[in-house]
């Protein structure tokens, strides 16, 4: 059968009836009526916290919050749901592990190794770290087209060596890493892996056990679920070892002024009262999500991503950064003219996309710009979205 993309998109309230098209997904998607019905629900009906109290509504909360926990382990193929802690999303799960995995584990002249093709989240947490620990940030240079420099990875990887940090996916171009060869050659060397997963959990089928990172982060946001809540996944082992993070309620076992104890996992890690809603609503996504098959889902989004490709270029001033087929982004810019004021154009004619340096200003700089314009598709975008866009983009040229 196949997909029916009218009906993907009639669940999309935000975009029935809407007078512009959204195209950038990749910094957050449109939620699906499932998703915001199940925010009210909660909210209407089951509104209460979790882990606290004997009254019946703590006990249903605190169940729909621990399904949700289960169900994000098994969408990740995590060995338990102790490895599933929550976060506000992708970035807060790296600062816990920098601080507190890299706190107790980094000393001096120790060396971090990071793709140059990062976010900024997966850069920053490790320069504050390094600063704190006195261990080194190591730049992984990339290749010419933006992805993964394989060739200096191995070259810089040594003993010293004490984490390596990569995306799954990257924001700018949508290269995938090649984990599966990253992953042991940093484990032969005696290193951790922590994979920043916000853009790659969206398009990849993923399983901890055999992907043996030790640490992969995302967020529920890109992933048809609310703001707010994010995932860090951490091998039992390490996060057994690792010391709290932030203190507060339900991650103590007993507090005295003269001694205070730690909860286990996850609880130890999640300090106050925690997203309860957010992690609900992201396992409602999660199932909507698996509603459409894996092969579907990518299906569709290559055929936007080929079609935009194919109606870029067909103008000579258009350069498109870092191509790769089968991706759900497309980076470009237009030869002398700034990326903002393309974006901008297109905004005024509906189209939504993103300007700017996409939080990678060390990948802009080594692709030697400043910034990109950026298409990224969701499921519920259609080919009539993408040649909107393109009259869009030959409307705005014009203008140059
Ligand atoms: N990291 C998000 C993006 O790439 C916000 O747009």
């Amino acid at each position: 059968m196949t997909l029916d993309i009218s009906a993907i998109r009639q669940q999309f309230s935000s975009l029935n009836d809407a007078s512009y098209v959204y195209l950038d997904s990749a910094a957050t998607t449109q939620k699906p009526q499932c998703v915001i019905d199940r925010l009210s629900h909660y909210y209407q009906h089951q509104n209460a916290n979790v882990h606290r109290g004997s009254h019946h509504l703590t006990a249903e909360a605190t169940q729909a919050f621990e399904q949700a926990r289960s169900l994000v382990a098994s969408f990740i193929g995590a060995a338990s749901e102790q490895e599933i802690i929550w976060t506000r999303g992708a970035t807060e799960s790296l600062n816990l592990i920098a601080q507190s995995w890299g706190r107790a584990n980094l000393a001096a002249d120790d060396e971090i190794l990071v793709s140059e093709t990062e976010h900024h989240a997966n850069i920053v947490p490790w320069q504050l770290v390094a600063e704190q620990t006195g261990a080194k940030v190591v730049k992984i240079p990339m290749t010419a087209q933006g992805e993964f420099g394989w060739e200096a990875y191995t070259e810089l990887l040594n003993t010293r060596t004490k984490l390596v940090a990569v995306a799954h996916m990257t924001n700018v171009t949508g290269a995938r890493l090649p984990l599966e060869a990253i992953i042991p050659l940093a484990h032969q060397t005696g290193a951790l892996v922590v994979v920043d997963g916000a853009q790659g959990i969206v398009h990849e089928p993923v399983n901890m056990v055999e992907m043996d990172a030790d640490f992969y982060v995302f967020s529920g946001h890109k992933l048809y679920a609310p703001t707010g809540i994010g995932v860090l996944y951490g091998k039992k082992q390490l996060l057994d070892a690792m010391p709290p993070w932030q203190g507060g309620g339900k991650m103590v076992e007993k507090v005295s002024f003269e001694q205070t104890t730690f909860t286990g996992l996850p609880g130890k890690f999640e300090a106050g009262t925690p997203n309860i809603a957010g992690a609900i609503t992201l396992a409602e996504a999660i199932r909507w999500y698996q509603s459409v098959t894996v092969e579907d889902r990518e299906r569709h989004l290559h055929q936007l991503q080929q079609l935009a490709y194919q109606g870029l270029s067909q103008y000579e001033d258009v350069r498109v950064i870092g191509y790769q087929p089968n991706a759900s982004i497309l980076s470009f810019v237009v030869e002398g003219v700034h990326h903002q004021d393309v974006a901008t154009l297109l905004d005024q004619q509906g189209i939504i996309v993103r300007a700017g340096h996409h939080c990678a200003h060390p990948c802009m700089d080594a692709f030697g710009i400043q910034g990109t314009v950026r298409l990224s598709f969701g499921m519920y975008n259609t080919i009539e979205d993408v040649k909107k866009f393109i009259t869009a983009l030959d409307k705005s040229l014009s203008f140059f």
